[in-house]
């Protein structure tokens, strides 16, 4: 079974692919974990908006079959949640998929901290934020604020993937109450 982090991967590229220059990644951890995900790329008109949840629906070319939503709708309801997709032509698609966290088939969260620092440092002309929340506080990471802290050093830099990676878990770490 795919992890939250392998989910939030798909969904993200997805919205690169629709040449977002901002994702906005939300993670809120309560009972219930809500992920949402926001871009600004080209969107999608109704119809397609509808299509997306079906396994045999793609516009990409090189494969027939799409499958980054219908697998998340699959595992989000599994656990008794949802998958909400808004989006409209020229402004953007809002991803939110609910899973209940204290189901036995709610995925492991895997490498979240991992996952944002790569799409970071894969599309520099991406600003990619990330918040995560739960009950106890929250954390809030953005690429165009990372590297223009780092000055001349490239995000992208091995040791600076590996320090940011290292830095969001354990922000993360403190916020987590389990
Ligand atoms: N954020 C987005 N912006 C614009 N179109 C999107 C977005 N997310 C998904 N789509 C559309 O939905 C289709 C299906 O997405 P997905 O299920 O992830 O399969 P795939 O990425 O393999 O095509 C994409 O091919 C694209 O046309
Ligand atoms: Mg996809």
């Amino acid at each position: 079974m795919q992890d939250l982090s392998a989910h939030i991967m798909d969904i993200a590229q997805n919205s690169i692919r629709a040449n977002a220059t901002r994702v906005e990644i939300d993670v809120d951890e309560r009972d219930t974990l809500a992920i949402t995900i926001r871009d600004n790329g080209e969107g999608m008109n109704e119809e397609t908006a509808k299509r997306v949840t079906d396994p045999f629906f793609t516009s990409r070319a090189t494969r027939r079959v799409g499958l980054g939503i219908p697998l998340l709708v699959q595992n989000a309801e599994a656990t008794g949640g949802s998958v909400t997709i808004r989006s409209s032509p020229g402004q953007g698609t809002t991803v939110v998929a609910l899973f209940t966290r204290s189901h036995l088939d709610c995925p492991p969260a895997g490498d979240i901290p991992g996952t944002i620092v790569l799409l970071a440092a894969a599309n520099p002309g991406v600003e990619v934020r990330y918040r995560h929340a739960t009950g106890k506080g929250e954390y809030s990471f953005n690429s165009t604020e990372a590297r223009e802290f780092l000055g001349e050093v490239p995000l992208d830099d091995p040791e600076i993937v590996a320090a940011l990676r290292e830095m969001i878990a354990e922000n993360i770490k403190e916020i987590q109450t389990q």
